[in-house]
């Protein structure tokens, strides 16, 4: 068993001492003109139970001109108080030895006037008039203006520290407004606000003075800053860099902060985005906080894709970082740091940086956000279950995500449960899912559910078929099949050719395919097929009879596997209609039904899903309460198939 020495150890931030080094932060808060919502007070307050020593509630706008979206938080104005103050209040119930905080954060030029969910007639602010790629050119802010803001910055510290909160952050990072003060490549001032080290940083050190001011200087102060925009060099040749942000940090020290910890990227980066998807390495920027570490005194953390604790552990006796944060792995799993100081590591339901969470809120809906592998975040008020008070036997049939779920939360509620597995191991498409480049982290779905079934003396059975004849042998109260889907095949002429082959054969290595292929359908399994099969050096075709593909994957994962196909060459046909399979090709035609011939050794279908009803129509009657889960009743993705498992479970009490 692997024994921390570093994480659970107390660190100090200014007066104020963590219990450990895991922080929870930031999680934008879901909120209703302006007021957090009983479902931000929930999540915050599971999320305080769970073991960081930090929970520091994402941001909110100290100024309308910030207010990013309409269903962003606000702390303009004292009648935001009481909420904020009884979030705090119960959160100190449940864990009085947890330390709490708000980030204040103002969106600056990242504001989208025209997205849906945008607040309605405000102009984007900025140091200078520089457009936002996806967004407008922002009013470049008078020195008279800047200083509005700073007070407001102070304000909203001081409606915090009133909260009962007992500590405060500004967001200097991803670009949002102090970021973009520190940028060279968003400010282009001349004035004493721009220019040098000195002039760039000034916009937080006024911030952070008047924060010690107001607040008093034992009220700790935290700032989280980019060690690098990584936006495209080509369109910005200037930017900020992790020796900037090194020289800025005592600037930062020298005004007052207590704890600097380091992020990385914009919404105009391309692919690596600040809330990095599983391809982006894991802790990349924890060597950018060991240089800024080097500059200062204080404390320096890090975040982003530090989903693993004795990774964090080994991150802080390594010297590299303080204290280590993180967001969307306490999102998928509250009690990691309590399972991790317990030695149950093999309890934690591990992000898999799907990015699912993060997808929904960039459209500007926060209150739609949703976590693929805990269909439990954002819902903890209306989570609970109570034991059932009619105990029964229940067949889970599947062991994919859906049925995984489903067994685990039919356990959680008191039931006897068996779950059988036609194949030899638990995960059902998630085995497929995880072959792709870079997916391997998926796997980590099993092993959390094998925990939890050895845990709640769930019955799992692999290699065993759901025949009518053994159902009635076993007689169950309950059977909630979940027996998943298999791939559709598409009425085109000469589909049955010998050449055609189905794409989840192909990645379970079950089907072997020539040098040359054409992969038909863009969504997520056509393209990841395409990387696959790219990666080993085949020439492929992906087409796609939409205009676009992946039209609906997760648009931080879209960018990268594009770029991934580009790079393996593959040729991308849009808007593209397959007519005919031949024994050595396919004929296709675009918009203008212009035909063409393309010759192939293989044809890989990847069109879509369809519900495997076999097992229903088996089963059906053999027990007096019969439930579909997951792709056997609609074809999705991972968050739809556990978050059905889930909720079919909670039918049986
Ligand atoms: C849904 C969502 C909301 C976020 N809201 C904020 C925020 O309000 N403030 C902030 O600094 N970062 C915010 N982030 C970024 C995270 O704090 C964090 O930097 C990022 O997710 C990478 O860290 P992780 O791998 O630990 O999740 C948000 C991320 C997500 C997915």
């Amino acid at each position: 068993m692997y024994k921390f020495k570093k994480l659970f150890q107390p660190i100090k931030i200014g007066t104020m001492e963590l219990k450990n080094r895991i922080a929870f932060g930031e999680q934008a808060p879901q909120a209703s003109h302006g007021y957090i919502t009983q479902a931000t007070e929930d999540f915050y307050v599971e999320r305080a139970q769970g073991g960081c020593g930090l929970v520091m509630v994402g941001g909110i706008c100290p100024d309308i001109s910030g207010w990013g979206t309409e269903s962003m938080a606000r702390i303009d104005d004292d009648k935001y108080i009481p909420l904020l103050a009884r979030m705090g209040k119960r959160m100190r119930e449940v864990a009085p030895d947890v330390k709490i905080g708000i980030q204040i954060m103002h969106e600056g030029r990242a504001m989208r006037p025209d997205e849906a969910g945008a607040a309605k007639n405000l102009k984007p602010v900025a140091p200078s008039p520089v457009k936002f790629k996806f967004g407008v050119v922002p009013h470049e802010l008078t020195v008279a203006e800047i200083k509005h803001l700073e007070n407001q910055f102070v304000a909203a510290a001081v409606r915090v520290k009133n909260a009962g909160y007992d500590c405060v952050e500004i967001h200097g990072a991803h670009g949002y407004l102090i970021g973009s003060f520190m940028s060279p490549y968003t400010n282009r001032r001349t004035d004493e606000y721009g220019g040098s080290i000195e002039n760039c940083a000034r916009f937080a050190c006024e911030i952070i003075r008047g924060i010690k001011e107001k607040c008093g200087k034992d009220f700790p102060l935290l700032i989280k800053v980019n060690a690098l925009d990584r936006l495209d060099k080509k369109e910005a040749p200037v930017q900020l860099t992790p020796d900037i942000i090194t020289a800025i940090a005592p600037y930062l020290e020298k005004a007052g902060v207590d704890e600097i910890h380091l992020s990385g990227g914009t919404h105009e980066a391309p692919m690596w985005s600040a809330v990095g998807p599983y391809y982006v390495p894991k802790a990349a920027f924890a060597g950018y906080a060991a240089q800024v570490k080097s500059s200062v005194k204080i404390p320096v953390g890090v975040i982003n894709r530090i989903n693993d604790p004795v990774l964090a552990d080994e991150l802080i006796i390594e010297g590299k970082v303080d204290l280590v944060w993180m967001m969307r792995p306490l999102v998928a799993d509250p009690e990691l740091p309590k399972k991790a100081e317990e030695g149950r590591l093999d309890e934690i339901r591990t992000c898999i940086a799907c990015n699912t969470c993060h997808d929904i809120l960039c459209q500007g809906w926060f209150h739609e956000t949703r976590c693929a592998v805990n269909p439990d975040a954002w819902r903890e008020g209306v989570s609970h279950l109570e034991p059932s008070l009619r105990k029964k036997n229940v067949l889970i049939v599947g062991g994919g995500p859906a049925g995984m779920e489903a067994a685990r939360i039919s356990a959680l509620i008191g039931h006897n449960i068996t779950l059988w597995e036609k194949d030899n191991k638990l995960g059902g498409l998630l085995n497929l899912a995880a072959i792709p480049p870079l997916k391997g982290e998926i796997m980590s779905i099993p092993r959390y559910y094998t925990s939890q079934f050895k845990k709640l003396g769930v019955k799992v059975e692999l290699n065993k078929e759901a025949t009518p004849a053994l159902v009635k042998q076993l007689k169950p109260d309950v059977i909630i099949i979940a027996s998943g889907s298999s791939t559709f095949f598409p009425p085109i002429p000469g589909i049955d050719k010998s050449l055609v082959v189905d794409a989840r054969k192909v990645l379970e290595g079950s089907a072997k395919v020539g040098n040359n292929v054409v992969v038909i359908g863009g969504g997520e399994v056509g393209i990841e097929t395409a990387e696959f099969l790219g990666t080993q050096g085949k020439k492929v075709t992906l087409v796609e009879i939409l205009p676009t593909i992946g039209e609906l994957m997760v648009r931080d994962v879209i960018d990268y596997v594009i770029d991934q196909l580009v790079q393996h060459k593959v040729e991308i046909l849009t808007g593209t209609k397959v007519e005919e399979i031949t024994g050595d090709g396919i004929v296709v035609s675009n918009k203008d039904q212009q035909k063409r011939v393309i010759k192939t050794d293989n044809v890989i279908i990847a069109t879509g899903a369809k519900p495997d009803k076999t097992v229903q129509n088996a089963l059906q009657g053999l027990a007096r309460e019969v439930y579909l889960a997951g792709d056997c009743l609609v074809p999705s993705n991972i968050r739809v198939a556990v978050h059905q498992g889930n909720m079919t479970a909670r039918m049986l009490y």
